[in-house]
């Protein structure tokens, strides 16, 4: 068996390898999405929490492919998520209607940050500025500014409320070091987590197992 596993910027790229490869091509990073990373992130949180079937998640920060694929993911077990972002880097009404329609679960987005976390069971974040966004990095930090995941934000979740970073993060901005690096973190066990989550994903496309 052979596969191409391809981590692109472009993700036209991975498009125009999927249109015109005779075997199975992996997306393992696109500035448009970031599956496998969403499959590391469903298995930690499913070994935290249990069934995720009705469970809720709380994206803050940029609508990047991280939080696509992570959306896209959890709408497919049933799960609920809320973005929050700065107006103009939340999804568009569009992009949430396509997710809500891809299974059981469902997504809202609401600008505050307070608000989206309310009793939810995952708070999730990722840098505010992504892959060839560099140019808009200082636009961003004040963009952003109120949207860092500090404890006081983690205390209005659910009681035992995980946090996940797919990494690298940046403490201080996005998240406050004392939730990446506190005892909800659950970002070292997602970074362990996209070795199993990737091989799964592999010995399903080869048809291990199966
Ligand atoms: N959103 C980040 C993810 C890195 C794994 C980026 O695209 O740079």
């Amino acid at each position: 068996h052979s596969i191409i596993c391809a981590r692109v910027f472009k993700h036209a790229v991975v498009e125009r390898l999927a249109a015109s490869s005779t075997v199975p091509i992996v997306n393992m990073l696109s500035d448009r999405a970031h599956p496998l990373q969403a499959l590391a992130d469903l298995l930690t949180m499913r070994q935290r929490l249990g069934v995720l079937a009705g469970r809720s998640v709380a994206w803050v920060g940029d609508y990047n492919n991280v939080a696509r694929s992570l959306g896209e993911a959890c709408v497919m077990l049933g799960m609920h998520v809320r973005y929050s972002a700065p107006q103009g880097y939340g999804p568009a009404s569009e992009e949430l209607a396509r997710l809500d329609a891809l299974g059981a679960g469902s997504v809202d987005y609401v600008e505050r940050p307070e608000i989206a976390v309310k009793d939810v069971d995952a708070i999730h974040t990722d840098t505010w500025t992504s892959m060839g966004q560099e140019s808009e990095r200082q636009a961003r930090l004040e963009a952003f500014k109120g949207f860092t995941v500090t404890s006081e934000l983690m205390a209005l979740a659910a009681p035992g409320v995980g946090f996940y970073h797919c990494m690298p993060a940046y403490r201080g901005v996005e998240v406050s070091a004392e939730v990446m690096d506190g005892p909800g973190s659950c970002a070292i066990a997602q970074g362990h987590n996209r070795l199993h989550a990737s091989r799964g994903l592999l010995a399903h496309v080869v048809g291990v197992g199966s």
